[in-house]
This record gives structure tokens, sequence and C-alpha cells, in this order.
């Protein structure tokens, strides 16, 4: 039998200024180190609630109903589809990016009666549009994504939210890339279904998505005849293990918890207005620097998400070997475009630790001298 040589894995060390994952702190990696305690354990459960407690304030909202599912952002997303949209339903997807590509996929695989709105990747939806869409397909469910990762564009919840409720649907909306470094306002823009990540906004290690529901679309689901068809992502079974009883469901990854719940203590501890206004300012910082060296923003100011910076490609420039040399020479990650915008944009991320403006300025430098030279 061959003897491992392998000893100690040594990660290079990267500024993560991609779309996620983003910078982790030293403090999240420390809680991650911490002795685990049994998926039972009582001090795991104040653990769990210390969290609900957290993502309440960043989610803005007062629901009762805010769990942790394990999972990725993906995991939130078909857990809210899977537990929300019933065979045969209709459900109504807002497209026009990579992500909300992936709600329709997921609501046809479901065996959802999928509609959808298409509009250009890199634009959003007004209130108007959507409401002539909802009249005319009164869906049961009506999703979108409120950070479009895949374009930088950031949709209006209310523009989707008060259509939905003139004619009683519920909505889903995405919220991945949005929880922890803008603000949410779930109550105040009225949506039932929300869910996101751990790895954007608010910087920690992926792995965990954390998922809210409205007192109404409880209801929803409580009333619901068939069983939700993914056993995992079941709400109704998850309660039963992370509310009253305590009944095992799984085997919560208990050094993820532990990493989100020093996530966001640091969230609290800068406080939640402090930490928008800095991601703001490193935004305009990147935004004044990008501008000043004749590149062009992606996104229409107004339009944009302000940690999720997507740059044009300027003409004649090579989007991969820069990216590359971002890498080698600055220990830099960015990201690319993709689909109808593979090859054409830069995908930024200034967020959580990194969202400063001397970095924005390390950032932009670095770019210039890896497109030009
Ligand atoms: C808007 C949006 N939705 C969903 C996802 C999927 O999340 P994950 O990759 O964590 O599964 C992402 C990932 O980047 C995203 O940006």
């Amino acid at each position: 039998m061959p003897v491992s040589t392998v000893s100690s894995l040594n990660p290079p060390r990267r500024l993560l200024f991609g779309p996620g994952p983003s910078q982790v702190a030293p403090q999240v990696y420390e809680a991650m180190g911490k002795s685990i305690v049994g998926h039972l354990d009582p001090f795991f459960f104040e653990v769990v609630e210390d969290i609900r407690r957290d993502l309440r304030t960043v989610f803005g909202t007062k629901n009762p109903f805010i769990h942790v599912i394990s999972g990725t952002g993906s995991a939130g997303m078909e857990t809210a589809l899977s537990n929300f949209v019933e065979p045969g339903q209709k459900l109504a997807v807002l497209v026009s990016g990579y992500f909300s590509e992936r709600i329709a996929e997921m609501g046809h695989r479901h065996g959802a009666s999928v509609v959808r709105l298409d509009k250009p990747w890199g634009q959003n939806f007004s209130e108007a549009e959507v409401a002539a869409f909802l009249d005319k397909e009164k869906p049961h469910a009506v999703a979108f994504v409120h950070a479009e990762t895949s374009t930088g564009v950031l949709q209006d919840p209310s523009a989707v939210t008060r259509p939905a409720k003139a004619v009683g649907a519920i909505t889903i909306m995405d919220c991945v890339t949005s929880l922890g470094a803008i603000p949410i306002n779930l109550d105040a823009h009225g949506v039932d279904v929300a869910f996101s990540c751990t790895q954007k906004g608010l910087s920690c290690p992926p792995g965990l998505s954390p998922v809210t529901v409205s007192p109404a679309a409880v209801e929803i689901l409580r009333a619901r005849k068939t069983a939700c068809p993914i056993w995992y992502m079941d709400l109704k079974l998850l309660l039963e293990y992370y509310d009253g009883a305590h009944r095992y469901h799984h085997t919560a990854p208990i050094s993820a918890f532990y990493a989100l719940h020093q996530g966001l203590a640091l969230v609290n501890e800068e406080g939640l207005e402090a930490r928008f206004a800095r991601h703001v300012k490193a935004a305009a910082e990147f935004v004044r620097r990008i501008e000043a060296a004749n590149l062009k923003m992606f996104v229409p100011a107004g339009s944009r998400i302000t940690h999720l910076n997507t740059v044009c490609v300027p003409e004649g420039a090579d989007e991969l070997k820069a990216r590359k040399r971002l890498i080698a020479e600055h220990g830099i990650e960015i990201a690319g475009g993709f689909g109808p915008l593979a090859g054409k944009i830069f995908r930024i991320g200034l967020m959580g630790p990194l969202a400063t403006e001397d970095n924005a300025a390390l950032l932009v430098d670095a770019l210039i001298s890896c497109l030009h030279n």
C-alpha cells in the first residue's frame, strides 16, 4: 500500500474580490476551530437561537419562522420551491440572469407549471411590467432574484410584491447575494419566502442557507396536502428538529453554525447601518476609480448592486488572461461573466472585510495593471 505523503493542507492566500465566497474574518475561522458538540446538545440549540435572532435583524423581519438549511444558497432555493410550489401549480419567474434561470429550471423539475417574464440579462423589472404579467397569468407564486449576481443588477422587491399581493400570489425572493451587505427590509416589502447563503454578504464560509417564511406563507405550508418531495428540505420535518421537540432530522454541520454565529456577531458589533454605509463608500470609490481609468460599468447607476460590481471588458482586452494574471501576480480573485455575458464583463465583489476604500483602490490598480501590460 502506498503511504500518503500529505502532511497538512496549505491553501494559497487569496484576496477574494469575486462574487463569493467573500473574505472570511479571522474570528470566523477561529470559531470554526472550536470543539463541536452533538447536534442534539442543548448548547447547539442555544447557538441556533442566537443565529435566528440575528438573522431576523439582517433580513429586516419579525418572522418567527427563520431557519438555516444545511446546504449552500441553491439548497435554500430548492427548499423554497419544493415546499411552496406543488406539482401542477403555476410558478411565475422573472428571468433576466443566470440565477433566475436556475429558479425556473428548479420549478420545472418540481413539476410546477412555469411561466416566465423574460428580459435581456442586465435589466430589472418595473412594477407595471410585473403587474401586467401577473394579471394575465394569475400564478400561485412568483419568484425573483433581489441581487442578480450574474449581471450586477438590483431588483426593487416592492415592484414585485405589490402586484403579487394584488393577484393573491405568494412571493419567493432570492437574497443569496444581498443578505448582510445591503438592506433587505423583508417585512416592509411584504416578501413571503426568502432564502440566502453564508458566503457572500455575511462573509462566512459556504455551507448554510438561511430561510425565512412570513406567517401567511406558514399557513400555506401547514395546509399543504402532499408531502414536500425532498425529504431533506421538508420544512415541516425540519421544524420538529429545530423547534419544540428537537427530534433528530439530520446531523447539522456544527462548525458551519459556529462560523455563522461569529459572522453575525461581527455584523452586530459593527452595526448594520454602519456596515451598509461602509459597503456604499467602498463601492463609490471603486466606481470613481473605474471611470477615472476610462473603464465602463455594465449596469447604469441606480440599478447596481452596491457590493457586486460588473465592469465591461474593454475592447481588445483578454478577460480570462487578465483574471489569470490577477491571481498569479496579486493573489486576487475576481470573476468573469457567463451565458450571454461571457467574456464581456468582470464581476467584482467588494464585500465583508474587504469592503473599504483602500481595498477598492488596490483592486482597481491591480486590475488595470493586468489589463494593459
Ligand atoms: C443570486 C444567487 N442565487 C443562488 C446562488 C446559488 O448559491 P450557491 O452557489 O451557494 O448554491 C447564487 C450563487 O452565486 C447566487 O448568486
